[in-house]
């Protein structure tokens, strides 16, 4: 099955291929799909992502479908498996863009159908498009891809987004990541592996320290994480406010990839280094590279 199911299937040539296509998507080229039908099966709460695939289809000429239940009627009370659900509407489209709480659930679906599947959310696991605009804020705010620092902070075990972020950053040279979490809630250990395979420096730090940095990535504190049994004062000592901002490198910027709640204090939104509503805004161009690709190669 082709698609993007992990950002660690990417190679460095396919995140410039894919980087590159987004500029040319933002610059108004690139290639359309008129006839194309995407689906978009969005099993946990999203707005970024299920607008922005479907904004990105309908800018690609395609169709999206939407797709938030499976149940089958009102009077029925038991769901239908999302594996019948996919079996049903799969041979039907020419895209799956998916959500759902069961990372499990992605590597099961490779024996299910050919139809190409975008994972927009795996559970606790991966977030690989995130990556992917995540990437693309870095270079448009740096102007390059390596050689740069990156301060991660936040739920790091939890955030999904920070795990595919990591396996990306492994693919390029010379960066310095500074992993920030509560005690415990640190970067799974095959991510630092990455990292650190990469040949990147590595520093775990049980508090914020913005100090020095090119970028501050604020992967969240999710309240259904581990993170609701730490104190709102030992969860406020994350937030990242406009005194936390001032210390950033020369040029530092700070990244998000939304929501947040109150993990950026309002006040660093209009400061020149908050980039997080640009690199949402960006994300339109990852994500339609993303479905060109797989409608291409599909
Ligand atoms: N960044 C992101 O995944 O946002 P949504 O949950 O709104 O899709």
């Amino acid at each position: 099955m082709s698609g993007l199911l992990s950002a660690a299937a990417l190679d460095r040539a396919a995140i410039e291929e894919l980087i590159t296509s987004a500029e040319t998507y933002r610059a108004g080229g690139g290639r359309r799909h008129p006839d194309a039908v995407v689906a978009l099966m969005f099993f946990e709460e999203s707005l970024r992502t299920r607008v922005g695939f479907e904004v990105a289809a309908a800018r690609l000429g395609a169709r999206g479908v939407a797709v938030y239940s499976v149940k089958h009627s009102p009077a029925m009370e038991v769901s239908e498996t999302l594996d019948d659900a996919i079996l049903s509407v799969g041979d039907w489209v020419d895209a799956i863009c998916l959500r759902h709480g069961d990372a499990a659930v992605f590597s099961r679906l490779a024996g299910l159908v050919d139809t190409p599947v975008v994972n927009c959310g795996s559970g606790r696991d991966e977030h690989p498009t995130q990556a992917l605009v995540d990437l693309l804020a870095i270079k448009r705010a740096l102007g390059r891809i390596d050689g740069f620092s990156i301060g991660l902070v936040g739920d790091l075990a939890a955030m999904r987004v920070a795990h595919s972020l990591a396996v990306v950053l492994a693919r390029f040279d010379a960066i310095r990541v500074r992993a920030m979490s509560p005690a415990g809630l640190g970067l799974p250990e095959d991510c630092l592996s990455a990292l650190r395979d990469a040949g990147h420096e590595i520093v775990q730090l049980d508090h914020l320290d913005a100090g020095g940095l090119d970028v501050l990535y604020v992967a969240g504190l999710p309240a259904d994480s581990d993170i609701g049994r730490l104190s709102r004062e030992e969860q406020g000592r994350f937030q990242v406010s406009a005194e936390v901002v001032v210390g950033l490198g020369d040029g530092g910027v700070v990244l998000c990839p939304l929501p947040r709640v109150d993990e950026i204090a309002a006040d660093v939104d209009d400061l020149p280094a908050a980039r997080y509503f640009d690199q949402s805004r960006e994300a339109l161009w990852v994500r339609m590279a993303v479905l060109d690709r797989v409608l291409t190669q599909a």
